[in-house]
Order: C-alpha cells, then structure tokens, then sequence
C-alpha cells in the first residue's frame, strides 16, 4: 500500500505525475473524485495551511476531512511499540490506527520532533509508527521532513520559472528566537535536487548542516538529476547569482536539546535576515518560505511586500498538490506516465 511519508521513497517521474494532476486540480478545483471517502487529520502540533488545505481540499473533491487534536479533543496517544503505559496516553497507536482505518480512506498526521535528543527523533518513529499499524495510506503532514511542503514550492517554482533544471537554488538559514524544527530545510534541499536544480545551502557554521541523511540523498539526487548540491558560510558567495532565495530558521544539531547552548550560538547570526540588500546580489531571484513567518526577524517588509515574493503562491500550491497527493493514494489520479 502506498503511503507519502517523505518524497525519497517516490521517484521523479512520480512526482512529476503528482504536480501535473495538481496543475489539472488548480484549473478545476471543484470534482467529485473523492466522494464519500474521507481523511482523518491528527494534529499534534498546530497549524493554520495544512489544516485549512487539507480539510478544504477533502471538500473541494467531494469527499469529508476529521480533524483530531489528540491530547487537546481526542485521547493522548502512546507512539512506543511494548510501553508500558503508565504515562498520559490513554491509548495506543495500535488501536488508533486500527480504528481511524475502519473510518476513514486516509490518515494524516502532524508530529513534530520531540526536541530531546536527535538521534531518535531523527528516526521519525511517530509516523512510522502509524504506517505500520494503519491499513489505510498515511500523509506525511510535517514531521522531520515536509513533503506537502515541497511538492507545492516546486509546483510555485515551474509555475514562475518554468524548467527548473540547473536554475539556482539557494537554501538560506535565518536567525529566529527559538531552535526550530529542520523539517521544511530537508525538503527543500531533497525536492529541488530531485528536480535537478543547482543548490546552495547557506548556513552560519558547520553546527546548522543539516542531517547527514538529507544531505547525503541531496547530494544522490543532485547526481543522479545533473544538478549540484553545495554547502557554504559565505552570505555574498551565496546570494550571487542565485535565481531563488528559499529562507529557513532550524536549530543547530549538536546543541539538539539544548536551548539555552543553541541560542548563544545563534545569538551573534541575527544578520542572516533576508533583506533588500541581500535580494539585489542575486540574479532577480525569486523569493519563497513555507510560512509562517516573523516580519523583519527572518525576512524584511520589503522583501515580503516585493513582486519577487511568491510565498503565497507556495502557500495556496499546498491545497492543490496535497487533493493531488490524495487522489493518487486512492487511485482516482490519472496516470500520466
Ligand atoms: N507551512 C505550514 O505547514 O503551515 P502551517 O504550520 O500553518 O500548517
């Protein structure tokens, strides 16, 4: 049974399939292709795009979406295969995914890392955890990587640019008040080397690489698509000649689980904001980020005001991508391949 848990596990021809049925669903939003099937969105963390795309897209395409908050409107759930549960889960993962697969077609699931200690999040147990035991497909809807999220960055980028083969990719950290989730970084840097584009991630120091996992199958896909993956500190290096700023905020790695350590770090890199300044070294470059988005903290007024800005674009692409994603999961997507 097909689950989309990470775009690494689906093939480029694949994808491609997935961003063109979505470019159908944009022009023709409104079909009955999911009638009388339905998704169950568990959401462990909040949202405002995910949650309002998927339960709009269900609509859109005839069919219902169950929002489920568990620990807030839904039982607490055990995620650890023989625990024994004495914690606050009053439920496992075992039973909830056996009962939301006698419901619903499909099954979502938001689960962000639990910021303790990478070498297990990085496992992305939660959601694997819901695969194994659900007999319905399961959406990735962020965990460690976002792959809603890229699919809909780069239906935005063909949208404005056309082939994006060996256009330039720039990755870029921001400073933010707090560590956050490398999620949205993994998948910008797997989907836009899996289309084959020229990728640069800019980051402070070594500390802000990324994974190892992501960086090694950034650098297959690079490979495999003619394009290139590089790392860099260098803000002009970076910025020059790029075609696209994509901006992001993550947490340095080896300070994972420590805040206070990883905000002494990061204190002094405050000056990676996108602004003006920086957006005119580039070659007219788009910009993007998967929102939400502090204001003048990770990118300036006049960056997010400028027509070069597409992150609404991108934000609005998560609707007709993810009806695509659901759609080919149940079958009722047109191959074109
Ligand atoms: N980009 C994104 O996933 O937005 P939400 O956190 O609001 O769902």
């Amino acid at each position: 049974m097909p689950h989309f848990l990470s775009t690494i596990d689906w093939s480029r021809e694949e994808l491609d399939n997935l961003l063109k049925v979505a470019g159908e669903l944009k022009n023709e939003p409104i079909r009955n292709s999911m009638k009388g099937r339905s998704i169950a969105l568990l959401f462990l963390n909040p949202s405002m795009r995910t949650r309002t795309s998927f339960d709009l897209g269900m609509q859109q395409l005839g069919g219902i979406a169950i929002v489920l908050q568990p620990g807030k409107d839904a039982w607490g759930v055990e995620f650890e295969p023989g625990v024994i549960m004495e914690g606050d889960a009053e439920e496992h993962i075992a039973e909830v995914a056996g009962v939301l697969s006698r419901y619903c077609d499909l099954i979502g699931i938001r689960a962000f890392p639990q910021f303790k200690d990478w070498s297990v999040d990085r496992e992305d147990r939660v959601i694997k955890a819901l695969a194994r035991y659900a007999s319905v497909p399961v959406i990735n809807m962020e965990t460690i990587v976002h792959p809603c999220q890229e699919m809909a960055l780069m239906m935005t980028l063909r949208e404005h640019l056309g082939d994006v083969q060996n256009r330039k990719f720039l990755l870029t950290w921001t400073w933010h008040p707090r560590p956050l989730n490398t999620a949205v970084a993994n998948s910008a840097a797997l989907i836009s080397t899996k289309f084959g584009m020229d990728v640069t991630l800019l980051c402070p120091e070594e500390a802000y690489r990324l994974d190892a996992q992501f960086e090694e199958a950034a650098t297959r896909f690079a490979s495999e698509q003619g394009g290139s993956f590089q790392v860099t500190h260098n803000i002009e290096e970076a910025y020059s000649g790029a075609e696209i700023v994509y901006a992001k905020s993550w947490g340095a790695l080896p300070c994972y689980g420590r805040p206070d350590e990883e905000r002494m770090l990061r204190e002094k890199y405050r000056h990676f904001i996108v602004n003006e300044e920086k957006m005119a070294m580039t070659d007219d470059a788009l910009f993007s980020h998967c929102l939400p988005l502090r204001r003048n903290v990770k990118a300036t007024d006049g960056v997010m005001d400028a027509d070069y800005c597409v992150a609404i674009d991108e934000a609005e692409n998560r609707l007709h991508v993810q009806k695509a994603i659901m759609m080919r999961l149940l079958g009722t997507a047109p191959r074109r391949f």
